[in-house]
């Protein structure tokens, strides 16, 4: 391999076989850099010792694939090159064989400069050939194997479930693919192999993963793909906690087989201090968490700022920002999208000005240091009085207004001041800053606004809380009002989040069918809908169903993290763009006529 060659080769005669990465003319010596995956390794065509070789090497160009026969020498000391492993060494060619030209590429893998994505992406086998590229698809292979080789070794087997199959309930759109044999019918491309997952406990196989593809047609983003691969288990009998014990083990499998150590037991925190703290499911615990400030003001204070007293003062501290202009001021104003009844008071000065003690209490409490930035984000006092709320809601939705506008302001705020704070760096001790957390304790159903009914914050054969059956009773005669019990009922599912990414999700299931019937009745599905689309599943309930759960983690986001990625497009070899277009092969495309008449399907005409 051409980056294995080393001093203590040197004598010895070798072959290597590669991409020209470089050529340099010296006169009668013609250096060639020749690269494969392993690395880069100097060949010297020396036109003294043989004419016919340096003329053919000279016919050499970038990314022509050659043979270089020769012998290891070692180098001149002042010709090391001590930034090449093989730095020390260069092949003395006493043959070059041309195995392939290359036309000329758009861009160069040796290229400093990246060139646009468009085109990298339609030339991927060029692109996937830098040594970025390289090391994130090693990495990749790496990590999936860790993960292979301890899920295996702590008895789980890898089954494998259809890919052409039925809708599966994960909330996105689906991929169809007709069948010809059935026309006007349709398999669905899993969103997720959930359903499948748990047939697979129904049928005796108590530790279930796989490492799979799944399909989903959504709004694309930079850590969305339309096909994504997940890490997907399944246990027979566990408590949640022997689940994150697993995932645990074989996190810290992989990030150790991607050269970083990590420490289990990860902390854990329940959603609604995940919102109270972060405004957010999935806290970033690099920066620090809201302090609320309420108590720090006088009722009059409150007053004079047209704050509502009845709901929390947040202050938001981003570190190390240093001192801001006053054009730096305004811009943060439009930074704050209101979720609500929300209001951003940016000027903390101004604020420390006029209330000198609670500028002073307010530092105290957040723990505020030299060059930190301080944010207020509180309820207007304008918002109206606020409509009572039923004593089983612990957020209520004029808090989460608040809470969730912080939280959007408090990561753009971090992202805006990233250069100055230094935490998102991708090189150093700030690269290695993984900080994991078990968010718990979701709420079962989320109110769709839109749809005027309750959908599964989950997917609906998450279970709910033991001490939550009683709301679920509740809340299933009234299932058309925002504010039934429904709101309050948790459930026993849980997220893996790492530095403010969601990893994975996953939950201890139901059960039982009598429980599955009525968390659908919730959804608003009445018994024949919930048996048309989910028949099969709530009959195999039916026939011993050990009680079960499991997760699903993104193999894609977490090399990602891993590797410092700003995008799944970079860790993924063929990826779509977010039109969901795979530019190298030009897909989708439309279908000759013949294909449609066979499926029996004609194309409408976008309207
Ligand atoms: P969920 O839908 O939360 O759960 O997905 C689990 C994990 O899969 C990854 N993921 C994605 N990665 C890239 N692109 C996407 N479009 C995409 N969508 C999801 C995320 C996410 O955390 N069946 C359940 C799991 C379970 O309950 O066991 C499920 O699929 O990292």
């Amino acid at each position: 391999m051409c980056g294995r060659l080393r001093s203590s080769d040197a004598g010895k005669k070798a072959v290597i076989m590669g991409w020209v990465n470089k050529r340099r003319d010296h006169g009668s010596l013609l250096f060639i850099d020749l690269r494969d995956r392993s690395g880069v390794t100097q060949v010297v065509v020396n036109a003294d010792r043989n004419a016919a070789i340096h003329e053919k090497a000279e016919t050499l160009r970038n990314e022509y694939v050659i043979a270089a026969i020769g012998s290891v020498k070692l180098r001149d000391a002042n010709t090391v090159n001590p930034n090449m492993p093989t730095g020390e060494v260069e092949l003395v060619a006493d043959d070059i064989r041309i195995l392939n030209e290359s036309k000329l590429p758009p861009f160069l893998p040796s290229d400093t400069a990246l060139t646009n994505e468009e085109t990298r992406l339609k030339y991927r086998y060029i692109d996937l050939r830098r040594d970025a590229m390289q090391f994130n698809i090693e990495t990749r292979h790496n990590v999936a194997k860790a993960i292979r080789d301890y899920l295996s070794s702590q008895g789980f087997f890898e089954i494998e479930t259809p890919f052409m199959t039925r809708s599966t309930p994960e909330g996105a759109r689906d991929y169809l693919v007709p069948s010809r044999v059935q026309p006007g019918t349709f398999y669905a491309l899993p969103q997720s192999p959930q359903m499948f997952k748990q047939i697979l406990m129904i049928s005796g196989f108590d530790r279930y993963f796989q490492i799979v593809r799944c399909f989903r047609d959504e709004d694309l983003r930079a850590d969305r793909q339309p096909e994504f691969t997940q890490i997907d288990l399944e246990m027979s009998y566990p408590q949640a906690e022997r689940v994150w014990e697993v995932v645990e083990g074989f996190l810290k499998a992989a990030f150790h087989a991607a050269g970083v150590e990590i420490e289990p037991s990860f902390p854990r925190m329940d959603y609604d201090e995940a919102i109270r703290l972060y405004g957010i499911d999935k806290p970033d615990l690099r920066l620090p968490a809201f302090t609320d400030v309420r108590d720090c003001f006088t009722a009059e204070n409150l007053q004079e700022l047209a704050i509502n007293g009845n709901l929390p003062v947040i202050a938001i501290r981003t570190p190390k920002v240093g001192e801001l202009s006053r054009k730096e001021r305004d811009d943060i104003k439009p930074m704050f999208h209101s979720k609500g009844g929300a209001r951003v008071y940016e000027d903390f000065k101004r604020i420390g000005n006029k209330y000198p003690d609670a500028a002073a209490a307010i530092a105290k409490k957040t723990g505020v240091e030299e060059g930190d930035l301080i944010v207020l984000v509180a309820g207007s006092a304008q918002a109206g009085p606020q409509t009572a709320m039923p004593a089983h809601r612990k957020v209520t939705p004029a808090e989460l207004a608040i809470y969730a506008s912080a939280g959007l302001l408090r990561l753009a705020l971090a992202q805006k001041y990233a250069d100055r704070h230094g935490i998102f760096k991708k090189t150093g001790d700030a690269a290695k800053d993984f900080r994991f957390l078990w968010v718990t304790n979701f709420p079962m159903f989320e109110w769709d606004e839109g749809e005027k009914q309750w959908m599964a914050a989950h997917h609906p054969f998450t279970s709910p809380h033991e001490q939550d059956m009683g709301l679920l009773e509740q809340g299933v005669e009234s299932v058309n009002d925002p504010q039934s019990t429904l709101s309050a009922v948790r459930a026993l599912a849980y997220d893996v989040v790492l530095n403010g990414t969601e990893l994975g999700s996953g939950s201890i299931r139901i059960h039982r069918q009598d429980i599955q019937a009525k968390i659908f009745k919730a959804l608003g599905m009445t018994d024949e809908e919930a048996r048309k689309r989910f028949g099969f599943f709530l009959e195999a309930l039916e026939y011993g169903t050990p009680p079960h759960g499991g997760i699903a983690l993104g193999l894609d986001r977490i090399v990602m993290i891993l590797t410092g990625a700003e995008s799944l497009r970079e860790v993924i070899p063929f990826p779509k763009t977010a039109r969901a277009v795979d530019l190298m092969v030009d897909a989708p495309t439309p279908v000759d006529e013949r294909q449609l008449r066979d499926l029996g399907i004609s194309i409408r005409k976008p309207s």
